[in-house]
């Protein structure tokens, strides 16, 4: 049977369309249960409903963290979901949900970890004045953007660099590793050694 997807998102949804792309073009061998936004008015629950795939929001206004997590999980479950993908869910997740879910919550992060967690890390990154940044895939843990790291890729920042176009260029970037390390996780060819993912030859 085809492995279920979970995808968690709060806005845009562009993570969670690459990954439909690859799942409809037969490169991701699962298929998406639901998607699930914390916010009504999130252009991703519109694209999963245009494509037919099922998309609910649960708000998270005046929940506890772990009430909220409850009613996603309790979803995920009912849905018989096996992999839960963060697509730009800006949300931190409670230990409750990482106890549900062992090394099977991964998340996209736009630059390279550990370098700038948290919010806003393509700003952090050209304030700071790097010259590379990039993006993460991780296992998420219970800190912020700290669980073991699955793939990454490195993009230039440009003199000329604005929020928004360094932002667009590491985009791209996502758009293709977050794909490769689904594939990755759902093929179990990997270990984990302490913090390091170990990824195994066919
Ligand atoms: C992406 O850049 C993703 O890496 C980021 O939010 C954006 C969501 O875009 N996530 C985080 O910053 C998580 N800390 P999308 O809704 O178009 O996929």
């Amino acid at each position: 049977m085809k492995k279920k997807l979970g995808i968690l998102l709060s806005g845009r949804g562009s993570n969670f369309e690459a990954i439909a792309d690859n799942v409809a073009a037969g490169k991701i061998p699962a298929e998406i249960a639901i998607v699930i936004s914390n916010r009504p008015e999130a252009r991703g629950l519109e694209v999963a409903r245009q494509r037919g795939i099922p998309a609910i929001c649960i708000p998270s206004k005046g929940l506890d963290r772990e009430t909220y997590d409850r009613l996603v999980v309790a979803e995920l479950k009912k849905r018989e979901v096996d992999l839960v993908c963060l697509a730009g869910f800006m949300r931190i997740l409670s230990p409750y949900f990482i106890r549900e879910f062992p090394y099977r919550i991964l998340n996209i992060h736009p630059s390279l970890l550990p370098a700038f967690p948290g919010l806003e890390a393509q700003r952090q990154a050209l304030e700071y004045g790097v010259k590379i940044t990039g993006c993460t895939v991780h296992f998420v843990d219970e800190g912020v953007d700290s669980g073991p790291i699955i793939l990454q890729a490195a993009v230039p920042v440009l003199n000329n660099d604005t929020v928004e176009t360094l932002s667009e260029r590491i985009l791209r970037e996502e758009h293709r590793i977050y794909s490769e390390a689904i594939n990755i996780v759902l093929s179990g060819k990997y270990r984990i050694e302490g913090r390091r993912v170990i990824l195994l030859e066919d």
